[in-house]
């Protein structure tokens, strides 16, 4: 479903040039569980930012179910955004004002879709939260708002959920809680997701974990969990 072949990203710091992405291949299929892991500056959230078309690769081919996404137009990259991606972060980014219902809404008021209550009211049940819906972000723990923010995400039925470190901000056992439902989410309702951690604990709930450095993708363990390099055939 997705597919990055040769991407390459430089950013350009004064003088130097960052290699953020330097020749990444990967492919990642529905209903896959995938942990991006590796040390910081490794290029997680520059390949997170291309996947969930936040940024374009300089070279390189992306495919999303196929189609060739790195050549769209803004417009069209953006509606693209909205439909396919979910995206969860480790600062919740939820607004302040707005209670929890409204909150899993917003997606759902930009694509002009209909039933948008009803709907986002089904998030919310499917994150655990129908007796929080009217609760504002303050009025929420911090295990609390982020499964608002993965209510948010999941409400437009995306492709793909995007978390980037989403149990930086949290204890070990709230964590480990946004884990398990996200686990479940994965296992029970046929959510392909894509998480990047430096916390093996966290790796640990994925199929698959691929492994950066420097830029590339230096380990991948495959659909089967066992590690070996370079993406080559698992083996068991
Ligand atoms: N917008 C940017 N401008 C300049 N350098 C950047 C930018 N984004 C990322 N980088 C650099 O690219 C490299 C990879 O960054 P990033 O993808 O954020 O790594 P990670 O998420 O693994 O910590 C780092 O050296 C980082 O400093
Ligand atoms: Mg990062």
């Amino acid at each position: 479903m997705i597919r990055l072949q040769g991407v390459r990203k430089t950013f350009r710091a004064g003088e130097s040039a960052i290699h953020a992405l330097d020749g990444v291949d990967l492919e990642i299929e529905r209903g896959e569980f995938v942990a991006i892991m590796g040390q910081s500056g490794s290029g997680k959230s520059t390949m997170m930012n291309i996947i969930g078309l936040l940024d374009r690769p300089d070279e390189g081919a992306y495919l999303l179910s196929g189609r060739d996404v790195a050549a769209l137009d803004e417009h069209a990259r953006a509606r693209l955004r909205g439909s396919a991606f979910g995206f969860v972060f480790q600062s919740y980014s939820l607004l302040p004002r707005m209670n929890a219902l409204e909150q899993v809404e917003l997606p759902l008021i930009y694509q002009g879709v209909r039933n948008r209550r009803r709907r986002a009211a089904e998030a919310l049940v499917r994150v655990g939260l129908a007796d929080r819906i009217g609760h504002t972000p303050t009025q929420l723990s911090g295990g609390e708002q982020q499964r608002v923010a993965i209510a948010r995400s999941l409400v437009v039925d995306p492709l793909v959920v995007l978390a980037d470190e989403p149990t930086g901000a949290l204890d070990t056992a709230t964590g480990h809680e946004v884990m398990t439902l996200l686990s479940d989410l994965v296992d029970q309702q046929g959510m392909t997701l894509i998480l990047v951690t430096h916390e093996p604990e966290v790796a640990a709930f994925a199929h698959r974990s691929v492994r950066m450095r420097d830029g590339q993708i230096i380990e991948d363990t495959g659909r089967s969990g066992a590690a070996n390099a370079e993406g080559s055939a698992p083996i068991r």
